[in-house]
């Protein structure tokens, strides 16, 4: 999917253009957001040369404002049809609003990369659009189309084009969100709402930077449960999942690996991503049936896995095969393939195979190739956009 640079930079200029400088504030206002932003230049859309101020070195996985977030608005029963950039900033809510009382808001992560040769791409954008339209559906939401969600990012991306890492440094992670910011007293469906994406250059996930992660399998608390969202990406499913994961971090853990609600002993899944269990020649995750997120990195790895060779099962795996694996990896848009060296479950603590001749590492190498354009892109999964 190839979208000429010209064309998408005329779009950017002009989107841009509908807001001169000196309105921005008032512009802002007008659709309920404040800006932050001291005061963006705009000269340096579209300047390929021009890079933020950054510690590239050192990027970890925390916000560093960009210049610019989209927003657009709808009300319950119409359609999203245009939004615009944003200097990046707060946002202005009614305490009343649906999203803070009852937390109606769904949100995707998704990533745009620099290659070495310039050329900027997104991954599978069109994946997060479409999971985005099947959580709002969940959540009695409107949402945009998949034209107007892959405007929004590319917009986003493009106005924030000197804060996505150079090639290897990392990448540019943004967060589209769909929010109930419609004022409700009662528990209903907002009257009103806004799908908002703002930008964050980012490096690794985890502390551990690429060193292979030590889970603590999690028996008191459960993420998700049949018939409710653990099977999308709602706000509401990572508030509940913040204690587990300090009582695992203080003792320790990188993070933690959840059990099925109901018999307690099938994997489900960690704070921020899929599992995956490797012994032989045989690649298995749990399937995605409604309380595990339909991860896009975890379906390409499937994909991916299955096209080099190895046996793909997405299938229930009790903690008792877990801990008789060969190796365990953890997939995710934020985490990428994060190898797991170790699985500790009710004081029993199991080591697993990693580093260069791993399978995760082959897995992660593959698809890290097809996105940085060194492995041909068969499935045209590569969206370049400038
Ligand atoms: C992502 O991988 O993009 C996610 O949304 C996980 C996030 C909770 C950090």
């Amino acid at each position: 999917m190839v979208i000429m640079r010209s064309t998408w930079l005329s779009n950017l200029k002009k989107s841009l253009r509908l807001r001169p400088p000196s309105k921005r504030m008032q512009y802002g206002a007008q659709y309920g957001f404040t800006s932050q932003a001291a005061s963006p230049a705009y000269s340096h859309v579209g300047n390929e040369e021009e890079y933020a101020d950054m510690d590239w070195d050192n990027l970890g996985f925390s916000l560093t404002p960009t210049d610019f977030m989209y927003a657009m608005k709808c009300t319950q029963g119409n359609n999203f049809t245009e939004g615009k950039l944003h200097p990046f900033g707060t946002i202005e809510l009614s305490p009343c609003s649906a999203v803070l009382n009852y937390g109606q808001g769904i949100f995707e992560g998704m990533k745009a990369m620099r290659r070495e040769d310039g050329r900027i791409v997104l991954f599978r954008p069109d994946e997060n659009a479409l999971r985005l339209q099947v959580g709002a559906e969940r959540m009695c939401m409107p949402s945009p189309s998949v034209h107007h969600f892959l405007n929004a990012v590319k917009l986003t991306t493009l106005a924030n084009k000197r804060w996505i890492p150079p090639p290897g440094k990392g990448t540019l992670y943004m967060r589209p969100m769909l929010l109930g910011t419609g004022s409700i007293l009662g528990v209903g469906p907002a009257p009103e709402y806004t799908f908002l994406t703002y930008a964050s250059p980012v490096g690794n996930y985890f502390q551990e930077g690429t060193t292979a992660l030590n889970l603590y399998v999690e028996a008191e608390y459960d993420r998700a449960s049949p018939g409710g969202t653990g099977g999308i990406k709602t706000i509401s499913n990572y508030g509940p999942a913040l204690k587990p994961l300090i009582r695992a971090k203080s003792r320790g853990f990188s993070d933690v690996l959840y059990l099925d609600s109901v018999h307690g002993k099938y994997i489900e899944e960690v704070s921020a991503g899929n599992v995956f269990l490797v012994k032989g020649n045989t690649i298995s995750t749990p399937p995605a049936t409604g309380t595990i997120l339909p991860g896009i990195t975890r379906k390409s790895i499937i994909e991916i896995a299955s096209d080099l060779g190895y046996q793909v099962e997405e299938r229930p795996i009790t903690i008792n095969e877990l801990l008789r694996g060969d190796e365990v990896f953890g997939t995710g848009t934020a985490v990428v393939v994060a190898p797991v060296g170790s699985v500790t479950y009710k004081g029993e603590r199991v080591e697993y195979q990693t580093g260069d001749n791993s399978v995760s590492k082959r897995l992660l190498s593959t698809y890290m190739g097809i996105q940085n354009g060194l492995i041909e892109d068969k499935k045209g999964w590569v969206m370049e956009i400038y």
